[in-house]
């Protein structure tokens, strides 16, 4: 087999657009094809990216060319082809979901066991600032036992419409109607990738059913899924002890910010965002009845934000609420590791993408796991799944399955250095 990276992007829609040209710049890729059922986007991709086109998907999983694929198909999609790609010995980056049911994530965790294939799932939250600055400080001992996080992703469907239509389906109000928790990892994310090795244990959720879009959200068969429901919010109990509320939100008065953690509660300290400010408050070491609290706003915030912020808050925060900075990094980003052939290359929700591809590159260089492994991302996907049937059940608490650690042998890559 090549040393180097043969991979088959897959999906020529929105999203990977984004990507093709950040696998085609990484030292570790030798050569990038591109692959959609919609031969017009291929097409379309083929020549804006100057790469090659693979016939289809099946076709990439046949030819001993290719070694990799990198998955950007709609999202109830990639459970199955992820299923089919390891099968065929090949390597696979996913974007998220994981799969929307848990016999799938059961499979595809199997699969990579027994085969020791790269497996990396693209989850934006565990590079976001707020996620990082948490598992830094928890890592420290700053926050002391973890008591209770909440955390959010909210992304109206009144504004993902356009991108739901043209996701290839012609049907496409069955497919926007997926259940909020079946895409659950933004918010689930951003809380258990702080405390490594922390899971859900036991969820249960709330769902609501009085979205406006009652063309999408019904239970009268008008999607796929019988879904009614436009948010859904769980508590999740942790296996540390701790609690956490996530939210999943489609339909409401709300654009940016879309994915953060609002509290992060431990013993000894606490973190708070709103909108534009990070606080982090700890007991004073000399006073042990006061708390001192600090605005680390200069450092969850990308450097044009904050000096918005400093100069006129108005401004900045109208600015955020229209997504400013969204391409942009934030110094508790550790940047440095990049590889220096992204330089200059697209990076959007918050400067992230970067870091998801060179972790794919790395691991399948390195043999060591992502930092996003099937392991690792099983406890971010699980318990949305499980709590999708707890609220349609009136939210009955529900155990929730554990896939346990990475094997014993097989390390996990150290997300700020990536042990280079
Ligand atoms: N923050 C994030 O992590 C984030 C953001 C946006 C999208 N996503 C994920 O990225 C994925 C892609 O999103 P998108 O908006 O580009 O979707 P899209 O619908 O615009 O594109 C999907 C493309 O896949 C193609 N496709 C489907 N089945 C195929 C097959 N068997 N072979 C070849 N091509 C096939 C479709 O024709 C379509 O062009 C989604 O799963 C979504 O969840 C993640």
């Amino acid at each position: 087999m090549s040393c180097k990276l043969r991979i088959v992007v897959v999906g020529c829609g929105r999203f990977a657009q984004s990507f093709v040209p950040l696998f085609k710049a990484h030292p570790v890729v030798e050569k990038v094809w591109v692959c959609d059922l919609k031969k017009d986007r291929e097409e379309d991709y083929a020549r804006r990216f100057g790469v090659d086109r693979f016939s289809s998907f099946e076709d990439a999983l046949r030819s001993p060319e290719v070694n990799a694929v990198a998955i950007f198909t709609q999202r109830f999609k990639h459970g199955p082809m992820v299923i089919e790609a390891l099968k065929a010995g090949k390597h696979v980056y996913s974007s998220v979901p994981c799969a929307i049911s848990v016999d799938e994530i059961v499979e595809i965790e199997k699969l990579i066991r027994e085969t020791r294939l790269t497996y990396s799932m693209g989850e934006t939250g565990f590079y976001r600032a707020p996620a990082i600055f948490c598992r830094e400080e928890f890592n420290k001992g700053t926050f002391g036992k973890f008591v209770y996080g909440e955390a959010q992703y909210n992304h109206d469907i009144r504004n993902m419409e356009d991108s739901f239509r043209s996701s290839g389906v012609d049907d496409w109000r069955s497919y926007a109607g997926i259940p909020p928790f079946f895409y659950p990892s933004h918010s689930t994310a951003m809380i258990l990738s702080a405390m490594p090795g922390v899971y859900a244990t036991k969820v249960t959720a709330l769902g609501f059913s009085g979205s406006p879009r009652t063309d999408i959200y019904g239970t009268d068969g008008q999607n796929l899924y019988n879904n009614p429901f436009s948010s859904e919010s769980m508590l999740m109990q942790l296996s540390n002890g701790g609690i956490a509320r996530i939210s999943e939100n489609r339909c409401i008065g709300w654009k940016s910010p879309e994915t953060y953690i609002t509290q992060f509660y431990g013993s000894e300290g606490g973190y708070e965002f709103s909108v534009a400010h990070h606080h982090l408050a700890v007991w004073d070491k000399d006073d042990p009845k006061s708390v001192v609290m600090k605005d680390v706003s200069e450092q969850l915030q990308p450097e044009s934000v904050y000096d918005l912020m400093k100069k006129d808050y108005g401004a900045a925060i109208q600015a955020i609420a229209d997504s400013f900075g969204f391409t942009e990094t934030s110094p508790i980003q550790p940047t440095e590791r990049i590889p220096k052939e992204f330089d200059g290359l697209p990076n959007r929700h918050n400067g992230t993408h970067h870091f998801l591809i060179d972790d794919f590159c790395r691991a399948f260089e390195t043999g060591k796991l992502s930092p996003t492994n099937i392991w690792a991302v099983a406890r971010f996907n699980i318990p949305g799944l499980v709590a999708h049937q707890s609220a349609l059940q009136g939210s009955i608490p529900l155990d929730v399955p554990d896939l346990g650690d990475p094997p014993a042998d097989w390390p996990v890559l150290d997300y700020k250095t990536m042990d280079r």
